[in-house]
């Protein structure tokens, strides 16, 4: 490891400065080890957050980060794996209809996911709303499950990059966690270190998203994808909106019973399924099993219609303890009933033209579907179902929504909340795809390359 001296670091960054990437992989072990202490790493991090990091830094960054810990070796299994990461957004399920449509067009799928952060959710705590369903996988369980019905859901163990543990933790409290080049990092280092062949990344943008510009956006798409072509893995990046919920639902259990929905077929013409069958075209065509992504759109889309995909999502739950009962059968799930209604107020009247994605996240984690502190568990049952969205007709009076929570007290507050989110106007907003744009090593290619139409 080479010597290096935190403070010229910081002062060299703070100066605008680039530095050499031995450098900050010596920093990253010095921290890492518990050499160099806390204040200095957060004096690094503002520096950074403040002046960037430039291709050579941010994959020095990321190397030091993916190395800190365990990196699996997949390759004596059969097929190429690839995987899926979304920057994250409010109902964002993505990953549960997804991972089992991949699987099902014979792609292994080794996913390791993570928990609600902020107003967004998590497809760890998803997963954990199915009664039975166990994430805390050991590794060797991990790949065994993988090899034999070639998917796996799993949350982040204690080996795999614990600098990015500990670095995220310093970031949340020192302002310093909206930086590009650090969010990169820090999804990179996890992702590269599951031992996947290949990566599709659904990069949010807009007010529920983390990136609410489209040019934050697209720089993020561009690092993450430079940092993963950089160490070999083939990425494909699709920029999506995250101006709206995406789907009905929000909460972790309204999302696994509305993923159950869209396994089954409904839903077809949401932007939900939008984006969800252009990553698994994205996912199809990396793992070799699709000519196109557009081809690899048709073969999902057959997944769902023959039912492989439902069948793959079962036999996941059955495999990883989950009570497969509630994949038959959503309404078996204990608590799954709504408690309250949200009603449409006096102005709401007309089409609706928005509801506010970031509005709803934090009314979602007030009823109990994310955390306030670090310390809180979640309620698994907790969460928000869209009775109107964006395009229906409403008007004073309509139920707008139905509300979930075990603790009643917390529901006045989300009824005024969720009413607060929607907003009407006369007309329907003109329709937009939901795939903004679509990013590889060779440059933008439209939104149109990774839509639905085939
Ligand atoms: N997700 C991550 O894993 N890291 C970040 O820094 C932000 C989002």
């Amino acid at each position: 490891m080479p010597d290096v001296n935190p403070v010229h670091l910081i002062a060299h960054k703070r100066d605008g400065q680039s530095l050499d990437p031995d450098d900050i992989r010596g920093v990253v072990q010095a921290y890492t080890a518990g050499d160099v202490p806390d204040y200095q790493m957060s004096a690094f991090l503002m520096a950074t957050y403040l002046n960037g990091l430039n291709d050579a830094e941010a994959a020095a960054l990321t190397d030091a980060m993916l190395h800190s810990g365990r990196v699996l070796d997949l390759s004596d299994l059969p097929g190429t794996k690839v995987d899926k990461h979304s920057t994250g957004g409010v109902g964002d399920k993505v990953s549960l209809i997804l991972a089992p449509i991949v699987a099902a067009c014979g792609v292994p799928v080794p996913m390791i996911s993570g928990r609600g952060l902020g107003h967004t959710g998590g497809t760890l705590d998803k997963l954990e709303s199915i009664p039975g369903f166990r994430t805390d996988l050991s590794i060797e369980d991990y790949r065994r499950q993988l090899a034999d019905i070639g998917l796996v859901l799993i949350g982040q163990t204690e080996e795999m990059a614990p600098a990015d543990r500990k670095l995220y933790a310093l970031r949340d409290v020192t302002a310093t966690v909206e930086s590009i080049p650090l969010i990169a990092a820090s999804i990179m280092s996890k992702k590269l270190a599951e031992g996947i062949d290949a990566l599709v990344l659904d990069v949010k943008c807009g007010r529920g998203a983390f990136m609410k510009t489209e040019a934050d956006a697209r720089t993020l798409a561009e690092t993450l994808t430079a940092i993963g072509e950089t160490n070999g893995t083939p990425t494909t990046a699709l920029m999506t909106r995250m101006d709206v919920p995406l789907g009905r639902a929000v909460g972790n259990w309204p999302e696994v019973a509305e993923s159950i929905a869209c396994l089954r077929g409904e839903h077809a013409d949401s932007a939900l399924m939008e984006v969800t069958i252009g990553l698994a075209g994205e996912m199809l065509a990396l793992g070799g099993v699709a000519d196109t992504p557009a081809d690899g759109r048709t073969q999902a889309r057959e997944a769902i219609e023959d039912g492989s995909a439902l069948d793959a999502f079962r036999t996941l739950v059955e495999t990883q303890d989950g009570d497969p009962s509630v994949v038959d059968d959503p309404s078996m799930r204990p608590g799954a009933d709504p408690v309250a209604d949200v009603v449409a107020p006096d102005h709401l009247e007309g089409v609706v033209t928005s509801i506010d994605a970031l509005a709803i996240g934090f009314a979602a984690v007030d009823l109990g579907a994310g955390r306030r502190t670090k310390e809180d568990t979640v309620d698994p049952t907790a969460g928000i179902v869209f009775e109107r969205t964006v395009g229906d007709k409403v008007e004073p009076g309509d139920v707008i929504a139905r509300l979930y929570a075990r603790d009643a007290s917390r529901i006045p507050a989300a009824q005024e909340a969720v009413a607060d989110a929607f907003t009407a106007g006369a007309s329907a907003p003109e329709a937009t795809s939901a795939i903004i744009d679509r990013y590889t090593r060779d440059g933008w290619s439209g939104g149109s390359d990774a839509a639905s139409s085939v």
